[in-house]
């Protein structure tokens, strides 16, 4: 397995395996992996001939007092379970080499952005397109494998994919959780024993909604009343509970097509998300 630093020697790899007829899979990530990234990776093993991951953490999808510095890292371990999940390459640039200092140039996805984690994190949805776009031109992948857990992210990349005709096929990934039903993240390392378990009202208020759903109810009053007697009693603090239309991430009243449960919520400095789709 190759770790490549440098974005242009990244490029002639990509470049040299497509001129092989080679099709060329990329998994963008901000390192610190676990089940759910590597389940991402096996699924660009499967579709791909040569697998890219990329461990980055960009400094441009953090707002200013968002968590850049304490983000979580470790190498060492990121580079074993590539290993051992048969990634052909890694990329780990520095920040300097992915973005000069009079950079200028961004990519902006105006709709499907201002809702959800956008509305909360501003810049955040600007900083992920522009690193995505960034990440396919220097891998030239044509395919990418991107998780359901980051549903609106997902989203907003197919979206971009199709408005800016890039040619990479966007592959949406299942949710990976652990045995107790928290959705896994990076960040779940700074919960407590004690918020760890408050925080499972997150996915026990999707599992409600789904059940609810499954049993017929349409309306996206009744199935947010509901998840919230189960969130507000963990003591999280809520920054949303939504149900959105899934093709563009406006409220829905009715259920009458398919449609994004999301919820975003703080246990001590430590922000988690979790959803469904429904339909
Ligand atoms: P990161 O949070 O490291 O996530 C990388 C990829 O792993 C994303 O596609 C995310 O949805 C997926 N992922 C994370 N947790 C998951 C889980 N529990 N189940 C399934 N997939 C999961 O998302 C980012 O990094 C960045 O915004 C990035 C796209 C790399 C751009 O910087």
């Amino acid at each position: 397995m190759k770790i490549i630093r440098d974005p242009q020697e990244t490029q002639q790899l990509g470049l040299f395996w497509n001129s092989q007829g080679l099709k060329v899979g990329l998994v963008p990530t901000m390192g610190y992996l676990h089940d759910g990234h590597l389940s991402l990776i096996d699924e660009a093993k499967k579709r791909c001939d040569r697998v890219f991951v990329s461990i980055f953490v960009n400094p441009t999808q953090f707002g200013p007092n968002e968590d850049l510095d304490r983000y979580p890292r470790d190498f060492a371990r990121d580079e074993a379970l590539c290993e051992e999940h048969g990634v052909d390459a890694v990329f780990y640039p520095t920040p300097e080499s992915m973005y000069a200092p009079d950079f200028s140039t961004w990519v902006h996805e105006d709709s499907l952005s201002q809702t959800l984690c956008g509305a909360s994190r501003p810049v955040h949805f600007r900083g992920v397109t522009t690193v995505v776009t960034k990440l396919f031109n220097i891998t030239q992948c044509r395919l990418a494998v991107f998780g359901k857990k980051d549903a609106q992210q997902a989203l907003i990349i197919c979206r971009m994919v199709r408005d800016l005709n890039l040619p990479v096929e966007i592959v949406m990934a299942p949710l990976v959780r652990e045995a107790d039903g928290l959705a896994l993240s990076s960040r779940n390392k700074f919960l407590s024993a004690d918020e760890h378990q408050r925080a499972l009202a997150l996915s026990r208020a999707v599992r409600e909604v789904e059940r609810l759903y499954g049993a017929g109810e349409r309306s996206a009053e009744k199935l947010l009343a509901a998840a919230r007697v189960i969130l507000e009693p963990s003591g999280g603090r809520i920054d949303y509970v939504e149900m959105m239309a899934r093709d563009n991430l406006r409220p829905l009243a009715t259920l009458d097509r398919p449609a994004l449960f999301a919820l975003a919520v703080f246990f001590g400095q430590t922000r988690l998300i979790d959803n469904c789709f429904l339909g």
